[in-house]
């Protein structure tokens, strides 16, 4: 299980202590989340702040792009640092194009789904795909409830990806924390998310490790 703290839920005055934590941490991925205010009803940070990060990040970044027309930022997030970079099949009329645009840009393509987006709608793109990004709260902002309903969804993806793309990475988003993320690991999850859980403990760089743990006794 890959887990990838938030940034999002991190210290925006003290980004360069955060991101050294994250290096010094059990995480794996760092999960850059980029809103524009029109996609979602919020606005976090941009391209110079990810670029900041990466000049720290001794991880992957991970890209969650929460805009309108992401094709247009593509090539200038990879140059600021992401490694992964994912776009909303709700943002994007010709995902196939933009999936393989993200392709030779040589990221991993990722695609998230809102909560009321069925997997269904990427049967026919499952195998272009490196991850599919499951919304587990409605996109915008940090700290909200777990939807449950996402385990429905999970248990359907992976098991559509079992035919198609076995090695797809399904990585969840919202609300994760101890007491789901057990679950999460047994229905197949590969990458968690993790923003509010992580950076409101008193101790984050432990909280990732139990995180690590209580998902890799789902495997033993
Ligand atoms: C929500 C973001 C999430 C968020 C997760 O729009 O995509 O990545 O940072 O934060 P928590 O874990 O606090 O729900
Ligand atoms: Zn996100």
């Amino acid at each position: 299980m890959l887990i990838a703290p938030s940034i999002l839920a991190a210290d925006f005055a003290n980004l360069q202590r955060d991101v050294a934590m994250l290096n010094r941490s059990q995480a794996d991925w760092l999960h850059i989340d980029i809103m524009d205010g029109v996609f979602v009803p919020n606005l976090s940070f941009g391209l110079p702040v990810c670029a900041a990060i990466a000049r720290h990040a001794q991880k992957p970044l991970d890209v969650h792009l929460m805009i309108v027309q992401p094709e247009r930022y593509l090539a200038a997030f990879k140059e600021a640092g992401a490694a992964v970079l994912t776009v909303h099949v709700e943002a994007c009329p010709h995902l196939h194009r933009t999936v393989q645009q993200i392709k030779d840009l040589g990221c991993r393509a990722g695609v998230a789904l809102n909560p009321h987006t069925p997997v269904s709608a990427l049967e026919d793109l499952l195998p272009d795909l490196d991850l599919v990004c499951l919304m587990s709260v409605n996109p915008g902002f940090g700290g909200q409830k777990f939807i449950a309903h996402t385990y429905e969804k999970l248990r359907k993806l992976r098991a559509l990806a079992a035919d198609q793309n076995p090695s797809l990475l399904i990585e969840i988003d919202g609300g994760v924390n101890q007491q789901n993320a057990p679950e999460l690991a047994r229905l197949g999850a590969n990458v968690l998310v993790a923003g509010n859980f992580v950076f409101s403990a008193t101790d984050p760089e432990a909280t990732i490790a139990q995180l690590k743990t209580a998902t890799a006794s789902q495997f033993a």
